[in-house]
């Protein structure tokens, strides 16, 4: 009961006074008991008595204040997938982007034995090596050896006519790009060049094609273990072909008849294996519209990239920050680095660097004396990240003027959007030189110098991909890769691929088009206090990689429809679209349920609810509650609890009231429960269900009979209860 004695001002100085009723128990964490709020003289205003107390964990408090973002950080996982074996292919063409073995010599022979061993499986192979200018190298039956150079179009043009004169009889079947592999971090324009130069080049030259055949991108130590716990130390990572995946991304969205697969070799492992993997891999190419995109092998496994909704810890997440120290911002006169800059001062930061190529806009001036009035010394230095020139001077300053640099934070970017079709070198570069070349020369530049952390503001783009963003693509995922790259060399790094911030920045001046896009995705925009309490919880992990974004995935889902892509089958899975119809394996489920006996049906529904209870939780398979422990006491929050409800539904066809993890507060009472309402096959023996049906009755009325008065009272009232509960609780 709540009574209330006198108004009050929620502004004026108020108390709670507690008395916790000598019937909770302090072991299970349950508290009843009376508060009484009282005003700064001790008078009482107001009384609550009969209050049942739980123990708030901070993220609940967050979200309370619409400050938690626990559903808004995201992962790429890998998981172990097998390969299935197709049909036998007729003999066709394979176009091979085969290594020189000019910068790594390791790939050269591997790819060579693949030029036979396609020959010897009676398949036609036209092999391009990258060179300066255009030459038939060789030309032998069955085999074509062409030179060109990879970023001029004519070139390109030139061999797809060839390409499309040798094809007549054999089929073009795939067009194999390896360039990536003889690539080298040291030579990162050249490296882009063969890359991304190539790729753009054939894409552009493939409308002339009269085929459109699968496409492959190989590279070999470019997908890394994204989450801590799956990341690989290795010598042999190669940031530079990251760009391949990133881009990668965007070709799957803006050319799906070529089904796009960035496949990742192991770079720790011997040469025929490799060619072993590739050669499998090709021969069992399926093209179905939910194809696998991105594919790496390690230690003989072949894994498929699966978006995951990490468990972070970030319970106690506390920006630690040294004041006498200096902290670099690049882009720091753009929307998000002022933000940032804001942020790190209102921390404790006496010394900040924020670096761009043009002087302070109005704005920036503005948003500088605030830092400066807050007792910062802002240092306002000009220069092009992505020039080494400049960097170098740059980074001479602060070492000899301020105090020892102990963070940076990269968030210089520029957008040129435009689909590959039309994309020219220069926009290309344009968006890939301050993440690029910018990321390598801020690593170069730092890798000695002993930082608390060193963030890379990548986007989601690199995440999911984006049609018409290409390069913003590529560039991120070359930021994502060097993070990893650096925590393998046990320096900080973290990238964070950030979903459209609301009101400020990049996202926010984007064209109508790319606004509605962003909009019909289901995304909406990070408020900047949203974006820096997530920034702080993120700088508190070790994770090299965290994607940040706000996303009504049932929105988004219920647009691709069966077109999920399988990258996004674990997100699907945990967010199953309002009155969807069951996938096969409900279906499935909810066969076997209606045959199976009591007995087995509430077991296998304790089973079923203990999977959608560690998917709703984010436990693993091997951490799986006791079906007696309550929901709440587990961690569900109600907002969990609306989703659980809401998997049930849809798995099991049935209604269930939004209360129903008070009304069945764990997994037995609820198996209970649900063994009650799902369907049963009304089995061929009518009769021993009347019996049971009929023993039921019998047993019930002699329990009835056996009530007092008292306990007959409270049954019909616990009944009634229960109905009240359904119909107007449970509306
Ligand atoms: N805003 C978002 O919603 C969002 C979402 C995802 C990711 N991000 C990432 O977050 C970062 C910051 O974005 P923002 O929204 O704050 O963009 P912004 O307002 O345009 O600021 C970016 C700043 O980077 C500077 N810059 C660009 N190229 C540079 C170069 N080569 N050298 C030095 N400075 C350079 C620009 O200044 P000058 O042109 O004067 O040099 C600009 O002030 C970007 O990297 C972006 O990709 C933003």
């Amino acid at each position: 009961s709540f009574k209330f004695f006198e108004n009050f001002d929620i502004d004026d100085e108020l108390w709670y006074y507690t008395k916790i009723d000598e019937s909770s128990s302090f072991e299970k964490e349950e508290f009843l008991g009376d508060t009484y709020l009282l005003n700064g003289n001790g008078k009482v205003l107001a009384e609550y008595n009969g209050i049942d107390f739980r123990q708030l964990s901070r993220k609940l408090l967050l979200r309370t204040f619409g400050l938690d973002f626990s559903q808004w950080y995201y992962q790429i996982e890998w998981q172990p997938a097998a390969l299935t074996p197709s049909e036998t292919q007729e003999p066709g063409t394979y176009l091979l982007f085969c290594p020189t073995g000019e910068s790594n010599s390791k790939s050269k022979p591997w790819s060579d034995s693949l030029n036979s061993q396609l020959l010897e499986q009676g398949h036609q192979c036209i092999v391009v090596y990258p060179g300066d200018s255009y030459k038939n190298l060789s030309s032998e039956a069955k085999q074509q050896t062409i030179q060109l150079s990879p970023t001029d179009p004519e070139h390109f043009q030139k061999l797809l006519d060839e390409v499309n004169e040798l094809t007549e009889e054999l089929p073009l079947q795939g067009v194999i790009h390896l360039w990536s592999l003889d690539t080298d971090v040291a030579e990162l324009a050249k490296a882009e060049e063969v890359i991304c130069g190539s790729i753009i080049n054939l894409l552009q030259g493939m409308r002339s094609l009269e085929q459109s055949p699968p496409l492959w991108l190989v590279t070999q130590g470019a997908a890394l273990g994204f989450t801590s716990q799956e990341s690989e130390v290795s010598s042999n990572i190669q940031p530079q072909q990251a760009l391949l995946s990133g881009l990668g991304k965007s070709i799957t969205l803006e050319y799906p008849q070529l089904y796009c697969r960035c496949l990742d070799l192991d770079p720790n492992t011997e040469a025929s294996e490799n060619l072993k993997v590739l050669l499998d891999e090709v021969a069992n190419h399926q093209p179905s519209t939910s194809w696998e995109n991105q594919i790496r092998y390690r230690q003989g496994e072949r894994q498929v990239a699966r978006l995951i909704q990490p468990r972070l810890d970030t319970d106690d997440a506390k920006l630690t920050i040294e004041t006498e120290a200096s902290y670099l911002i690049t882009g720091g006169l753009g929307a998000l680095g002022l933000e940032v800059a804001q942020f790190l001062v209102k921390q404790g930061v006496k010394s900040i660097v924020l670096l761009g190529r043009k002087s302070p806009s109005e704005t920036a001036q503005e948003s500088i004396q605030e830092l400066e009035a807050a007792g910062a010394q802002v240092s306002v230095l000009l220069g092009d990240v992505s020039v080494e020139k400049d960097m170098v001077e740059i980074f001479q300053q602060i070492q000899d003027t301020l105090p020892p640099l102990k963070g940076v934070i990269h968030a210089a970017g520029v957008v040129d959007d435009g689909f590959i079709q039309q994309m020219s070198w220069e926009q290309f570069t344009k968006v890939t030189a301050p993440k690029v070349a910018g990321t390598w020369n801020l690593h170069k530049l730092t890798k000695d110098i002993p930082l608390d952390f060193f963030v890379c503001f990548s986007s989601l783009v690199s995440m999911l991909g984006s049609p018409g963003q290409s390069n913003y693509a590529a560039a991120n995922a070359f930021m994502d890769a060097v993070a990893q790259y650096r925590q393998n060399l046990g320096l900080p790094g973290v990238s964070i691929n950030w979903g459209p911030w609301a009101n400020i920045g990049l996202a926010a001046r984007m064209g109508a088009q790319q606004q509605s896009r962003i909009e019909s995705q289901g995304l909406q925009g990070i408020q900047s206090e949203q974006g820096l309490q997530a920034l702080e919880e993120v700088l508190a992990t070790q994770e090299p990689q965290i994607g940040i974004f706000n996303i009504d995935w049932s929105h988004l889902l219920s647009q691709l429809g069966a077109a999920t892509p399988p990258f996004l089958s674990e997100i699907a899975s945990q967010h199953p679209l309002k009155g969807a119809n069951q996938g096969p394996k409900q279906q499935e489920f909810i066969e076997e349920l209606k045959v199976a006996t009591t007995e087995q049906r509430q077991s296998s529904i304790v089973d079923y609810l203990l999977g959608i209870v560690a998917k709703v939780l984010r436990l693993s398979k091997s951490d799986l509650p006791d079906p007696e422990e309550g929901f709440f006491n587990l961690g569900m929050d109600s907002l969990m609890a609306l989703d659980f409800g809401r998997m049930i539904q849809t798995d099991l066809g049935i209604t269930l009231s939004s209360t129903s993890t008070f009304e069945y507060p764990n997994i037995q009472t609820l198996a209970e429960y649900l063994e009650g309402i799902i369907p049963k096959i009304e089995q061929t023996e009518t009769e021993s269900e009347t019996t049971d049906t009929a023993i039921d009755l019998k047993n019930l009325i002699a329990e009835v009979s056996q009530l007092s008065a008292d306990n007959m009272d409270e049954a019909i009232d616990d009944a009634l209860n229960q109905l009240y509960q359904s119909i107007y609780v449970g509306n």
